[in-house]
C-alpha cells in the first residue's frame, strides 16, 4: 500500500480505515483486522509508557516501537498495512534540517513509509513541505493536536467560527503542499464534512463525527485496555476486565490445584 492509494481510496468512495500498533502482538492483530494503515501514534507515550502526555515520548522510541510493529507483520510485503509514524515532540519543531533527519531516521530504519505532523502553523509548514520535497510522505493532523496540550489541552476544538475557519485554511495549505492526508480530532461534526467536501485528499476523522473518508482510532482505545478512554472514542469490548477476569482466573485455579491432597501425596 502506498500513500497515494488512500487518495484513490477517497476517489472511489472506500472507507479508510486506520488502526494504532505499539509492539508486534499489537501489530499482527491489526494487520489480522484488515486495517488499511497502522498507525505507530505517539499516543504510544501514555498508552504503552504510562506518561500523562505525548510529550515525552522520543525519536528513539518511536523508532524502537515502529520496528517492534514491523516485525509483527504476517503477510508478504505488499499486503501489509501502510505504516505512518508520528514525528514526536521536538523533533520536528526546531527547524527543517532536524526534521529531515528525524523523519529520515525513522524511514532509514524501519519499512514506515510516511510520517505524521501536528499543526499546520507557518514554520510546521516550511517543515512539510521540505520533508515532501525530500521525498517523505506527509500526513498531516489538524484539531485537538495532543503535542500542544499545554496550550489548547484535551478539549473540543473549534467551537466559534474564527477557530473553524483557521483550520479550513489550514488544511487548504497542507493539500497545496502535497499532503497525503489529513487527521481532524475532536472537532466538530459539520467542519470535518466540510473538509471531507472540499479537499481532494483524505480527511481521517477521530471525534469529528462519520461524515470523514476513514476514521482512525487508538487500538488500546477501542478494545478497552486503558483505564479511560476519551468520550469520543467509546470502547467496543471491556478488554481489560476481560484480560483481569481470565488471568485471575488462572490465578485462582493455580492456588486451588497447590492446595489440592493429590499435590500434596505427589510432593512427599
Ligand atoms: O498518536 C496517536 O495515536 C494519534 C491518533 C489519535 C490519531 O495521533
Amino acid at each position: 500500500m502506498l500513500p497515494s492509494d488512500l487518495i484513490r481510496f477517497k476517489e472511489t468512495r472506500r472507507p479508510i480505515t486506520i488502526l494504532t500498533a505499539w509492539d508486534s502482538v499489537s501489530a499482527s492483530i491489526v494487520e489480522e483486522a484488515g486495517a488499511d494503515v497502522v498507525l505507530v501514534g505517539d499516543s504510544l507515550a501514555m498508552v504503552v509508557l504510562g506518561h500523562e502526555t505525548t510529550l515525552p515520548v522520543t525519536l528513539e522510541q518511536m523508532l524502537h516501537h515502529t520496528q517492534a510493529v514491523l516485525r509483527g507483520f504476517r503477510k508478504p510485503l505488499k499486503k501489509q498495512p501502510l505504516v505512518v509514524c508520528d514525528l514526536p515532540f521536538l523533533s520536528y519543531q526546531c527547524g527543517e534540517d532536524k526534521a529531515v533527519e528525524a523523519a529520515g531516521t525513522l524511514l532509514k530504519n524501519s519499512y514506515a513509509a510516511a510520517v505524521k505532523i501536528e499543526g499546520a502553523e507557518p514554520e510546521v509548514i516550511d517543515v512539510i513541505e521540505r520533508l515532501i520535497r525530500m521525498g517523505i510522505p506527509v500526513m498531516g493532523h489538524l484539531g485537538l493536536t495532543p503535542q500542544s496540550v499545554h496550550r489548547f489541552g484535551y478539549r473540543r476544538q473549534a467551537e466559534d467560527k474564527i477557530s473553524q475557519e483557521k483550520i479550513f485554511r489550514q488544511a487548504i495549505e497542507l493539500e497545496r503542499i502535497g499532503c497525503f492526508s489529513i487527521v481532524i480530532e475532536h472537532v466538530p461534526e459539520d467542519l470535518a464534512s466540510k473538509l471531507q467536501a472540499h479537499l481532494k485528499i483524505p480527511i481521517i476523522g477521530i471525534g469529528a463525527g462519520e461524515k470523514c473518508d476513514g476514521q482512525v482510532r487508538v487500538t488500546a482505545d477501542l478494545l478497552g485496555l486503558t483505564p479511560k478512554q476519551p468520550p469520543f472514542s467509546p470502547p467496543l469490548i471491556s478488554g481489560r476486565q476481560m484480560c483481569i477476569d481470565a488471568l485471575k482466573g488462572w490465578v485462582t485455579q493455580q492456588r486451588s490445584q497447590g492446595e489440592s491432597p493429590t499435590t500434596k501425596t505427589s510432593e512427599q
